[in-house]
């Protein structure tokens, strides 16, 4: 058995730090939020109206290359690095001697997701960033490895390393003379690694399929790896996605008791120790030895980031994929509605609905809403309507005569379950976001490879569809608002993207938009106080290089993309995250020189251009020079 210290379950009534914000929900933010920045947009108008292009900025040329740039008028500043302190016993830096207990001490690698939170009403300055740390790059971490051996040769130490490196971090920030830092020893700073308790609920809680030599229980699970993207709900936790979990195993599939069940999940083919070397430090990682483990990954997690006590938990309610995020909308009667996309070729689009209104007076009623509801899969017809699909069990198909035995082994297989529904196969939604504005969602297709084996259908219209697409998706307005638990929505194609002036590509933007103004693999996305939308590319394609573009989702200027920012080479732009105020945006910065097989490779050290340090992996603050909004109120 592990070693589990009893407080950390016991977060019931624990007091909360001294400061947090404790029972104020996200709704009376975001109110505020309106308020502070209709204010400060009145007072800035002739900046908006001396933009170039409507957007409020000028954009960057589109074939700058891979290197790192922001719109003129604006500046970027580093918040945080990979390896930077959280407390002040953290060792320094110094991958060369790798120390797990110093990784847990540090902010941790690959960040993509990034949620920042406000800590108190009446103070813009501070607030808590809460932060995925998605997964390792070895041979960039350490030096004398190759991307292709690494798994292999690396040492336990250097394993264990990386496994402290993944997981969450959640850091209060401060903002002093313009600059956010890192509160160094805040009671609010926590590292979430691959060996944090964690606690399983839901319907596939302590079911015998989760349950394994070290947790017989089936409802206790060390760490959370892959966490992707993610989403803040009205109650003010944060969900990430456990994304794509078989890299992190290592093992025979065809050795395995479940092996269909593994290779419908995409586990093939894989590295006798995965892809990072993981079950040479932990067997639990190798699915031959304790082949119950991948059933306790690839969940959505909820951490409270204002109770640095109280264990994430896995919510099961949220079924079992490629899970990219979570991003959350309240139905008209107060339902809690999350959007779900499993991140993969062919894969689906979901949708869970709790059972249970929000509760925005009592913070803690809100604490156990995602596990009870019923989660659906989208159907998209030809006639431009989305159906919910209800996975519950004992209804259609999902019955014993296919396997289905509870509603717990529905949430293991959802998509098997989906699959049986008659789901529409997409390809590959990533972000995937209700419109505060409007209660329109987008939805961020990355793409699908050439041989799409799943056959075109209406919404994913394109056989070897390598840029993606984005699709709008329209709930039914009730009258009080759209409803985002109806059983049935419609749909259109809001952009084809890649090049509109390539033939046979079938790329669709604005008819307007200049030669250059198109991007491909759209990935995450959020929308500003205007209403535009801000995406960030995955995938560097054809312009080798990612960026962070903005565009108008109504009026004259729709679907017409502006680069806003271009990432240092071989980096990805993950995750747009406005403060409150307006004053800008936090942006993390992934796998900067990615593009290199080794650290020896690397001359640009970004952002710290030491030679003596590998690149790193960092948040970091978009603002105007001149103090001006970022998202003023431009609609
Ligand atoms: Fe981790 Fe779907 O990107
Ligand atoms: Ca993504
Ligand atoms: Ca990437
Ligand atoms: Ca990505």
């Amino acid at each position: 058995m592990m070693d589990w210290p009893e407080r950390v379950f016991n977060d019931k009534g624990r007091a909360a730090p001294a400061r947090a914000r404790r029972g104020e929900p996200i709704s009376a933010l975001i109110d505020r939020r309106r308020l502070l920045l209709g204010a400060a947009a009145l007072s800035l108008a002739p900046v908006a109206a001396a933009a170039a292009d409507g957007l409020g900025f000028r954009p960057l040329s589109p074939s700058i290359g891979p290197r790192e740039a922001v719109a003129e008028g604006y500046r970027r500043a580093i918040v945080l690095r990979w390896g930077d302190p959280l407390w002040s016993d953290a060792p320094p830096f110094d991958p060369s001697r790798p120390d797990a207990r110093a990784a847990a001490r540090q902010f941790g690698f690959n960040n993509d997701f990034t949620a920042f939170l406000p800590l108190e009403d009446d103070d813009p300055d501070r607030g808590l960033l809460v932060v995925n740390h998605e997964y390792p790059n070895p041979h960039l971490m350490f030096a004398g490895l190759q991307e292709s051996t690494a798994a292999a040769e690396m040492s336990l130490e250097q394993v264990q390393f990386t496994m402290a490196s993944c997981g969450m971090s959640v850091v209060e920030l401060r903002r002093t003379e313009g600059a956010w830092a890192p509160v160094v020893d805040s009671a609010f700073n926590r590292r979430v690694t691959g060996t944090t308790p964690v606690r399983i609920s839901g319907p596939a809680a302590g079911h015998a399929r989760l349950q394994t030599s070290a947790d017989p229980s089936g409802t206790r699970v060390l760490g959370t790896h892959d966490n992707c993207n993610g989403g803040v709900t009205p109650w003010g936790t944060v969900l990430s996605g456990e994304e794509g979990s078989a890299d992190f195993f290592g093992g025979e599939v065809g050795g395995h008791p479940d092996a269909a069940h593994l290779a419908r999940n995409h586990y093939a083919d894989l590295e006798p120790h995965g892809r990072y070397g993981w079950a040479r430090a932990d067997r639990r990682f190798d699915i031959n030895h304790e082949p119950n483990e991948p059933n306790r990954f690839e969940w959505v997690v909820e951490i409270d980031p204002f109770d640095p006590d109280a264990a994430p938990v896995k919510r099961t309610a949220l079924g079992r994929f490629a899970h990219e995020g979570a991003q959350c909308a309240l139905a008209p009667d107060g339902r809690v509605v999350v959007y779900l996309g499993d991140d993969w070729e062919y894969e689906y689009c979901y949708r869970f609905v709790t059972a249970q209104p929000f509760d925005p007076n009592h913070r803690a009623a809100n604490r156990d809403l995602l596990d009870e509801g019923v989660l659906s899969v989208a159907r998209f017809s030809a006639e431009g309507a989305v159906d919910w699909l209800p996975l519950v069990y004992a209804t259609g198909p999902l019955t014993a005569a296919n396997g289905f035995h509870s509603q717990g082994d529905v949430q293991v297989e959802t998509r098997r379950a989906a699959d049986l529904l008659g789901a529409t196969p997409m390809d590959s939604p990533e972000g995937y976001l209700p419109d505060p504005k409007t209660g329109r969602i987008i939805i961020a297709l990355t793409g699908a490879g050439e041989d799409r084996t799943a056959g075109t259908n209406a919404a994913n219209p394109r056989q070897g569809n390598v840029a993606g697409h984005l699709l709008e998706l329209v709930p039914p307005d009730t009258g009080q608002g759209p409803d985002h638990a109806a059983d049935s929505f419609t749909w259109s194609i809001f952009a084809l993207c890649g090049d509109p002036a390539e033939p046979g590509e079938g790329a669709r933007f604005h008819p307007d938009a200049g030669p250059e103004d198109w991007f491909e693999a759209p990935d995450n996305l959020a929308f500003d106080a205007a209403g535009d939308l801000w995406v960030c590319t995955d995938g560097p394609g054809r312009r080798n290089h990612d960026g962070l573009w903005v565009m108008a989702t109504e009026g004259e200027t729709r679907a017409w993309p502006r680069l806003f920012y271009s990432p240092p080479a071989g980096g990805e732009c993950c995750s747009p995250a406005f403060t409150p105020d307006g004053s800008g945006v936090f942006v993390a910065i992934q796998h900067p020189a990615e593009d290199k097989a080794s650290l020896a490779e690397v001359t640009a050290r970004w952002p710290d251009g030491d030679p003596t340090l590998p690149p790193r992996p960092s948040v970091i603050f978009i603002s105007r020079t001149d103090g001006g909004p970022v998202a003023d109120d431009r609609a």
